[in-house]
């Protein structure tokens, strides 16, 4: 990679709730990764995935406003940080089944089902809905979150809604004989 490859660090005071969520999302996947091969290691990293979400939590904050040029214009968090709080809390919830992430996911999913985004895509205003179904990059957890938590909904119609008919609608846009499919696919040459 040819651009600047400049590194920035958060403090409380200068908090970035959305990239310390991601990282703890990241550590508590790798803790499920290592369970099996190495224990401590795997101990080591969801204690450290713990932290680093409750550093997101507790010091709520965007990276726009700590980082600013490092992050806007292209990499700015335009939909807010409550996705990727939402879905650090939900992979550690699968790593650690500890109960208080379950319930971090459940009591706060419906604050990002509603909000509307609008995205700065290289000079183009793109409109989302913030409770779309099918983004999933550095801005959007949503089709993340709606298919991580299937896994544990799936069986249990009570907490189904919104994560496995959003999931269902993520896969039939992208299915190729779905009639609701919203993707073109490349030609796929070697
Ligand atoms: C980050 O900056 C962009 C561009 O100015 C803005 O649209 C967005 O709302 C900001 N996000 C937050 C969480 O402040």
């Amino acid at each position: 990679m040819d651009t600047s490859r400049q590194s920035y660090y958060l403090t409380q005071k200068k908090p970035g709730s959305e990239v310390s969520a991601e990282i703890a999302a990241a550590l508590a996947a790798s803790s499920i990764v290592f369970r099996k091969i190495d224990d401590r290691y795997s101990n080591m990293l969801l204690a450290r995935a713990k932290q680093v979400f409750d550093f997101a939590n507790n010091h709520r904050g965007s990276y726009n406003d700590s980082i600013g040029a490092g992050v806007c214009p292209f990499y700015c968090d335009f939909n807010g940080y409550m996705d990727e709080l939402i879905w650090g809390a939900a992979w550690l919830y699968k790593a650690s089944n500890d109960q208080n992430y379950w319930n971090f996911v459940k009591s706060n999913i419906q604050s990002i089902e509603s909000s509307i985004v609008v995205r700065n895509i290289k000079g183009f205003k793109v409109l989302a809905n913030g409770g779309s179904f099918s983004e999933f990059g550095w801005d959007s957890k949503h089709a993340g979150i709606n298919v991580l938590v299937s896994q544990w909904v799936m069986n249990n119609p009570s907490n189904q809604s919104p994560f496995v008919p959003n999931a269902n609608n993520l896969i039939c846009s992208l299915l190729p004989n779905s009639p609701t499919k919203s993707v073109t696919y490349s030609k796929g040459k070697r």
